[in-house]
């Protein structure tokens, strides 16, 4: 049995039993996945052998260049994590979209919680892309049509990263991608523009913060956001290339088992 409960036209709430989906709830998942953007499913209690399995389905599971897997079995998963000892920022705290200083960035990101703080605090907070081109005023759509942006791993975000990076990391050196702001995925065209790793446009933009200002604020709008509250044993899985998210700042323990797919 299978439930698709939309919240709106970026989230959908799906209700079924993971460890045991026939090909047609697959079909059901992945087209919902490229409707929305954002799929989430709750109390699934999977182990790493099977949320690894499931992730296969959207394709294949990547490596995530600035931290250490789980474990030599499990390198594909890697621990995103907030301590109660923490004093900086929340991994993630501003507005990305995973590895988009990388040439060939992930396609899909997934979470599975395994520690939550209490209820509406934690939230990951999510941008629909599609929307923000879809109302996107003319004038600027034109302005984009060609432009490309440099994105580099030492961008606004990397604050938020610091406490993981000094226990888990594994690259230090900057990673730095190019890629074309305006994008088409399916047909449909979307904004990829990472506000936490934006560094550059092309030559031809005279003022670089006035654009990028502008840009960045209409991305943002509350019109295109969806607010995700987590529970325990729950996953969500969104399109990295036309979603934008962000962590939600918060005190205390928070632990997530992330997958990337490419
Ligand atoms: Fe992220």
């Amino acid at each position: 049995m299978i439930k698709i409960i939309p919240k709106n036209n970026i989230a959908v709430e799906i209700e079924c039993n993971l460890k045991s989906l026939n090909k047609n709830n697959i079909k059901i998942i992945k087209s919902c996945l490229i409707k929305y953007g954002l799929i989430y499913f709750k109390k699934q209690k999977l182990t790493s052998k099977e949320y690894l399995k499931f992730s296969k389905i959207f394709g294949k599971p990547t490596f995530y260049p600035r931290l250490k897997g789980l474990s030599k079995k499990y390198p594909h998963i890697t621990v995103v994590q907030r301590k109660s000892t923490d004093k900086g920022p929340n991994f993630g705290e501003q507005f990305h979209t995973d590895s988009s200083y990388t040439k060939k960035p992930p396609k899909f990101t997934m979470l599975l919680s395994k520690i939550v703080p209490r209820k509406g605090l934690g939230n990951t907070d999510f941008s629909s892309q599609y929307l923000a081109y879809k109302y996107l005023p003319l004038k600027m759509k034109n302005k984009l049509k060609n432009l490309k942006g440099t994105f580099s791993s030492n961008g606004p975000i990397v604050k938020t990263t610091i406490e993981r990076t000094q226990e888990k990391g594994v690259l230090k050196k900057e990673l730095i991608a190019k890629h074309k702001i305006i994008r088409s995925i399916n047909g449909k065209k979307t904004i990829y523009c990472s506000p936490g790793h934006l560094i550059a446009f092309n030559k031809s933009v005279k003022n670089f913060n006035s654009l990028k200002n502008i840009l960045f604020k209409h991305q943002t709008k509350k019109q295109f956001q969806y607010s995700l509250e987590w529970e325990k044993d729950q996953i969500a899985i969104w399109d990295n290339r036309s979603m934008l998210h962000q962590a939600t700042a918060f005190n205390g323990n928070r632990k997530m088992h992330r997958i990337t797919i490419t």
